[in-house]
């Protein structure tokens, strides 16, 4: 399905129903990926509503993923998290996929912050690395902006010459140099999925010029970037795509190694919020 007007009037309902259940206007909203949703333990939580209670929201379906929105308090600052996001693989249209950021912005958040898992396919990266995501490579995946520009969201051809912003990414740096976390930065590389890619895959990844590979997050930063959001991205490094070692890769292990990085990847992304 792609964008429709009717979808616009979709997007308005759930954002009017929500701001209903909760009177404040997040500025911050957080994404958070497989394996990362410890994260909302630092939030100190004034609503939960679960995306099957919102109307016209997609379901996640994915084991890991709890599928709710989180509004509350981070550092004084008013935020919303999604426990949970939606994936191309999992069969909804692109459209779909960002449904829940374009709510976002109606609500009013200016700033979003987006995490996953990713496989790294850069010979420097180890597993439980966390990498900054400077730009991204989406010639893979469907673009979610196809279909009728809703222009009182933003442009027909949207800018990306900075999907990711310098000075989000300069602040993310000082924040882990404080806290002695060690962050590489690089291109995130986007696939649909569901299949992890092949050996001759990662290898062409890297050739093309990613860093990391993984099945989300560019869709939700392109219509981010549309709308005019300010944009940061960070993955986790579950899996290498060129270790010589690994034979196989599983969902389990993502989640495992995710799982473990997380402290890191949420002192990041607290002291960040503080920073902004
Ligand atoms: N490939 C694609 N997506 C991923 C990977 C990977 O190796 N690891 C975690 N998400």
């Amino acid at each position: 399905m792609i964008f429709t007007m009717e979808m616009m009037a979709q997007l308005k309902e759930a954002a009017e129903f929500l701001q209903k259940q909760y009177d404040h206007k997040p500025q911050v909203g957080v994404v958070l990926g497989s394996g990362l949703g410890n994260f909302v333990s630092a939030i100190e939580v004034e609503k939960e509503i679960d995306y099957h209670d919102i109307p016209h929201f997609p379901v996640s379906t994915v084991e890991g993923h709890k599928g709710k929105l989180i509004f509350g308090k981070l550092a004084g600052k008013r935020i919303v998290a999604m426990a949970g996001r939606f994936h191309f693989y999992e069969g909804y249209s692109a459209a779909e996929v960002v449904f829940p950021i374009r709510v976002m912005k109606l609500m009013g958040v200016q700033i979003l912050l987006l995490s996953n898992a990713a496989g790294g396919v850069n010979p420097s990266l180890k597993i439980g690395d966390l990498m900054i995501i400077r730009d991204h490579i989406s010639m893979d995946t469907a673009n979610p902006l196809i279909g009728k520009n809703p222009d009182e969201l933003g442009p027909r051809f949207p800018d990306m010459s900075e999907p990711y912003k310098k000075y989000l990414i300069a602040k993310a740096k000082e924040v882990a140099a404080k806290l002695n976390i060690d962050v590489k930065e690089g291109v995130y590389y986007a696939v649909t999925g569901p299949t992890f890619e092949t050996r001759a895959e990662y290898r062409m990844i890297h050739i093309l010029g990613g860093d990391a590979v993984g099945m989300s997050t560019v869709q939700e930063s392109i219509i981010a970037n549309h709308m005019g959001m300010h944009v940061f991205a960070m993955s986790v490094i579950t899996d290498l795509g060129l270790s010589e070692e690994t034979i196989t890769i599983s969902h389990e292990e993502v989640l495992q190694a995710a799982k473990a990085a997380e402290p890191k990847f949420a002192a990041i992304f607290k002291g960040l919020i503080e920073a902004i």
